[in-house]
């Protein structure tokens, strides 16, 4: 097993390492500035080898912020090697992740943001927003680094299997697929309007937790995907006792 570390596009950088027996990648993402960021800790048990990563492009002692999605283990699980390995490094994470967890389990006090909160990294910026309950989680968020209008979309998009950093490819047929296999996704009559607001700040890369980084425009991969939740919570509304609905749709036209 190794993590691949790859350029993605400016002074940012794709993490990636895949677990053959979950046939799942897990990534994180390296914003290389002057203040460098790291989105998602990734597990525990993976931090020699991301940490190893990391240190072929930035002294992992020079991280300045640490921030992830949602308080998950493949998101948060190894802050604390983190913070130990950079003694400057902060957590920046919503107020509602602080509130729940952070505050407690961090070894240092983070910093929280609030929705629109921006970061200046030092030719980098990244705004915080806050998504509750999207993909899942009430602590989630996501974050939209300015400069390269590349939203860091956590386990939005998720795919199973192995992926390469960049990719045309589809990105609704494999999200639903994975959604079929994992029903991740916490369907609320939000759902779709939280994914619909992402879609306002027109991002022009999309980077994959677990999956690849997408060059274009994505208004309307994010509107389609809205679409998708908003018909799937409607089924399940019709079919309360049922969850054949949601999971198991079959074909991607069907999965909608
Ligand atoms: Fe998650
Ligand atoms: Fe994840």
């Amino acid at each position: 097993m190794e993590t691949v570390i790859e350029e993605v596009t400016t002074r940012i950088y794709r993490l990636s390492t895949y677990i053959s027996d979950a046939d799942f990648s897990f990534n994180q993402y390296l914003i290389a500035a002057e203040q460098p960021l790291l989105f998602h800790c990734g597990m525990r048990g993976l931090f020699p080898l991301i940490s190893h990563a990391v240190a072929k492009v930035i002294p992992v002692a020079r991280l300045r912020w640490l921030s992830f999605g949602h308080w998950e283990a493949d998101e948060s699980g190894s802050m604390n090697e983190w913070l130990t390995a950079a003694s400057q490094a902060q957590v920046a994470v919503g107020t509602v992740g602080c509130m729940l967890s952070v505050n407690d389990l961090a070894m240092r006090p983070p910093q929280p943001l609030t929705d629109g909160d921006v970061l200046d990294l030092g030719g980098k910026h990244v705004r915080y927003l806050a998504t509750p309950h999207v993909p899942h989680c009430w602590d989630a968020g996501v974050l939209f680094e300015e400069t390269t209008q590349t939203l860091f979309c956590g386990d939005l998009f998720t795919q199973i299997g192995k992926s390469p950093a960049l990719s045309t490819a589809d990105l609704i047929g494999p999200a639903m697929a994975a959604e079929d296999q994992f029903g991740a996704t916490a369907l609320t009559p939000q759902t779709a309007a939280t994914i619909r607001r992402l879609a306002t700040r027109h991002p022009k890369q999309l980077a994959l937790m677990h999956g690849p980084v997408y060059h274009g425009e994505f208004e309307n991969a994010l509107q389609q995907l809205a679409d998708c939740y908003a018909v799937r919570l409607q089924r399940v509304q019709s079919y309360p006792d049922s969850t054949s609905a949601y999971f198991h749709t079959g074909d991607r036209s069907s999965a909608l």
